[in-house]
């Protein structure tokens, strides 16, 4: 089949869904490439190096003629109607974004697989693309606060005096919490986190952080049979709030990263507790394109209240371009074989594996996803 590999066109979009080293092996394996120009150039890839990996690169893409598109982020309007019809289309679809554009792909009888709905087994750990960027978003959360604080992470003693060392608190110890948790102690930080999920404890200890969390009832049955945390009750959320309110006022900085899929993010600092905070803290709201953990924060712009500063990022990888595509694009290598008929080579997705059963939309004109189709075809 022929693939093609479109140009980002989302603001403040870095990253691109393949690399040479992607591109080489796609073809390798019997496929031809596509590359839209300039698709790699914000992640450090000129054309060249795509055409020397055996991609055809051309303005658009190749987009009318290819089984099978892949993006990193959802298609426009434009993109759907240039699609061939029953042609594949991979990327993050936001599933629970505006529904019109998943409806158009469905209107215009695309297969379209949305990378965040590979379920989380171990068979599809290489695939898992949520998993990929949010390890680099938690590692650069850090390294953006460590960069907005006016003070120093590890502890220095100097003779000119002793720099004490940052507090960091991470709420919500996920992928993205994890790596920041490793990477606010590489940088020396005394480091604590909280999660509702019962299994974060000892992930947050063998870290070398301090776990600090309300451990009721409640919280031992937080998580989900999928992994994921269940919306808490309003009487677990206040006694949450009285644990951490004494707990924030001492920190330094603090990052949020607390999500519920197809939910509005939780509100774990509010306007009270951020003020509470010492001037010059920082506060990264990685929830804040889900309505944020903190209600003060504001995408993609740093707000500032009595002297602590706030900072909500819509899309962090993408401030790591080529890492963050380099690991995209291996995601969308995994998962190439459950879309490509193993003889021929033409488009033909694995419809009873359990991977394209989880993570495809559309197909044959409608929407066949249980969480987004109408309750009466789900
Ligand atoms: P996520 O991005 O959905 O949420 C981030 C974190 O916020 C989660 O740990 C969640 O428990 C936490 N959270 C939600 N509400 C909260 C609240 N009120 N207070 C504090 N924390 C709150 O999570 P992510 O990173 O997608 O990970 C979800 C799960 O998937 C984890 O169990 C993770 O270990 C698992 N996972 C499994 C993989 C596999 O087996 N292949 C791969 C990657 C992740």
């Amino acid at each position: 089949m022929r693939i093609a590999f479109l140009k980002e066109t989302a603001p403040g979009e870095t990253r691109v869904a393949a690399t040479p080293e992607t591109v080489k092996k796609i073809v390798g394996l019997g496929h031809s490439v596509s590359v839209a120009a300039g698709a790699g150039v914000a992640a450090s890839v000129p054309d060249q190096h795509y055409t020397d990996a055996g991609a055809e690169v051309s303005a658009d893409g190749g987009v009318s003629g290819a089984d099978l598109v892949v993006k990193v982020r959802r298609p426009t309007q434009a993109e759907v109607a240039a699609l061939k019809p029953g042609a594949g289309f991979v990327s993050l679809l936001e599933p629970y974004g505006d529904k019109a554009v998943i409806d158009a792909l469905a209107k215009a009888r695309i297969d379209a697989l949305a990378m965040e709905f590979i379920p989380r087994i171990s068979r599809a750990q290489s695939m898992d693309a949520l998993s990929s960027q949010a390890n680099l978003a938690g590692y650069r959360a850090v390294i953006e606060a460590a960069g907005l604080y006016g003070r120093a992470f590890p502890m220095m003693m100097t003779a000119a005096g002793t720099v004490a060392a940052a507090k960091v608190f991470v709420m919500g110890v996920g992928v993205a919490g994890l790596q920041a948790i490793a990477t606010a102690r590489r940088l020396g930080a005394v480091v604590s986190a909280t999660d509702v999920r019962p299994a974060t404890k000892e992930q947050v200890a063998s870290l070398g952080a301090k776990f600090v969390a309300v451990e009721d009832e409640e919280f031992k049955q937080a998580e989900t049979a999928a992994g994921y945390a269940k919306p808490m009750s309003a009487e677990y959320q206040a006694k949450q709030a009285a644990l951490v309110t004494a707990h924030l006022a001492k920190q330094d900085v603090v990052i949020t990263t607390a999500l519920i899929p197809g939910r509005p993010a939780p509100v774990l600092v509010t306007e009270a507790q951020a003020r509470s905070m010492r001037p010059g803290s920082v506060i990264i709201d990685l929830a804040v394109a889900q309505g944020g953990n903190c209600p003060l924060s504001k995408p993609d712009e740093l707000v500032e209240i009595g002297g602590v500063k706030i900072m909500g990022f819509t899309n962090l990888p993408a401030r790591l371009p080529a890492d963050a595509s380099a690991l995209y694009a291996k995601n969308f290598l995994a998962l190439l074989p459950l879309l490509a008929d193993k003889e021929s080579k033409a488009f033909a997705p694995a419809w009873d594996d359990e991977i394209i059963k989880g993570a495809m939309l559309t197909k044959g004109g409608a929407i066949i996803h249980p969480s987004l189709a109408p309750a009466s075809a789900a």
